[in-house]
C-alpha cells in the first residue's frame, strides 16, 4: 500500500487504466469505515480483477465544521489508520495537508439545493452539505473514481452525494454500506470516542429511540392511524427525561427525506440527531 500526501504524488501513482473504487473518509477509522474499505476491494476485484485499485481518503475537512464544532479536537490518528486500510483491501492512500487539498481559500464551492441540504443535519449544521459535497466533489476530480463507498451511517451525506452525482453527470457508481454496530445497538462512530464511561452506556438509548418510533410508525401506518408528529415528540421528551438535547428524531420518506404526514406505503427511514453530554451523535435506521 502506498501513502502520498501531494495531488502530484497521488496522480503519479495512479494507475492509468486502472478501475478504481474509492473510501473517502476524515480518519480517526472504525469498523465501518473497515466495512466500507471491504466493500470497494470487493469491487475493484469484482469488476477488474488485476486491474482494480482501491484509494481512501484520509482528510478532516475544515469546511464542512462550523465555528463552535470539533474542528480542532477531531481525532488524527494516520499511522494506526494507515495500518487498519492495509490490513482491509486498501492500495493507495491520499491523506493530503489542507495546504495541499486548499492551497488557497476554497472559494468555488458545491450548493446543495435548500429542500435536500438545509433539513435535519443540514438545518442544525449550517453549511455542512456545502463543506461536505465541495470537499466530495474535488477528491472525486482528483481521484477519478468508478466506484465510490458510503455509510449509510450519515444517510442525508449518502442523499446528498448520490443527487450530486447525477446532477453533475458524474460517472461514479455511488455505493452505500450498512451501518456496523456494537452489540449492544450503537452505531459505530469517531466520535463515540469522546464519551465517557457512563455516556457510552446510555449512547445505546438513541438507536432504541429510532427503533420506537419505527416500531411504532410501522404499526400505525399499517392501520392507518398514526399521528406523526406526536410520536416523534414523545421520542424526543423520552430522551430529553434520560438527559439528551435531541436536535431531531423523525419519520421521513427513504426517497427525499420530506416529513410523512399520513398513510404512506413508500418505504421510510426514522433519522435521530442528539447531544450527550458534549458529545453529538446521529442514527438511522430504514422503516
Ligand atoms: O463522512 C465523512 O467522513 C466526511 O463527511 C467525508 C465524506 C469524508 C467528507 O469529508
Amino acid at each position: 500500500m502506498q501513502i502520498v500526501h501531494t495531488l502530484a504524488d497521488l496522480r503519479r501513482v495512479l494507475k492509468p487504466a486502472a478501475l478504481r473504487a474509492f473510501v473517502p473518509t476524515m480518519g480517526n477509522l472504525h469498523q465501518g469505515h473497515l466495512d466500507l474499505m471491504q466493500i470497494a476491494r470487493q469491487e475493484a476485484d469484482k469488476r477488474a480483477g488485476q486491474g482494480g485499485m482501491t484509494v481512501a481518503s484520509i482528510f478532516v475537512n475544515r469546511l464542512q465544521f462550523g465555528p463552535h464544532e470539533d474542528f480542532d479536537t477531531y481525532p488524527r490518528t494516520l499511522e494506526n489508520d494507515c495500518a487498519l486500510l492495509k490490513a482491509n483491501g486498501c492500495d493507495l492512500v491520499f491523506a493530503p495537508s489542507e495546504k495541499a487539498l486548499y492551497p488557497e481559500p476554497q472559494v468555488f464551492k458545491v450548493h446543495p439545493p435548500a429542500e435536500l441540504a438545509d433539513i435535519l443535519e443540514g438545518a442544525f449544521r449550517p453549511g455542512f452539505f456545502v463543506g461536505v459535497s465541495t470537499v466530495v466533489h474535488k477528491l472525486f476530480n482528483i481521484v477519478q473514481p468508478d466506484v465510490a463507498v458510503f455509510g449509510k451511517k450519515d444517510y442525508q451525506q449518502l442523499m446528498v452525494i448520490r443527487r450530486m452525482v447525477q446532477q453533475m453527470a458524474l460517472p461514479i457508481e455511488i455505493i452505500g454500506g450498512e451501518t456496523r454496530r456494537t452489540e449492544d445497538g450503537l452505531a459505530l462512530s469517531s466520535r463515540n470516542g469522546y464519551l465517557s464511561a457512563e455516556e457510552r452506556a446510555e449512547a445505546v438509548q438513541l438507536s432504541m429511540a429510532l427503533k420506537g418510533l419505527a416500531a411504532t410508525a410501522r404499526a400505525g401506518l399499517a392501520s392507518d392511524a398514526l399521528d406523526v408528529a406526536a410520536v416523534e415528540a414523545a421520542v424526543m421528551d423520552g430522551l430529553r427525561t434520560r438527559g439528551w438535547v435531541p436536535d431531531y428524531i423523525t419519520l421521513r420518506r427513504q426517497h427525499d427525506l420530506s416529513p410523512v404526514t399520513g398513510p404512506c406505503a413508500e418505504p421510510l427511514v426514522v433519522l435521530g440527531a442528539a447531544r450527550l453530554g458534549k458529545t453529538r451523535l446521529i442514527d438511522n435506521l430504514e422503516v
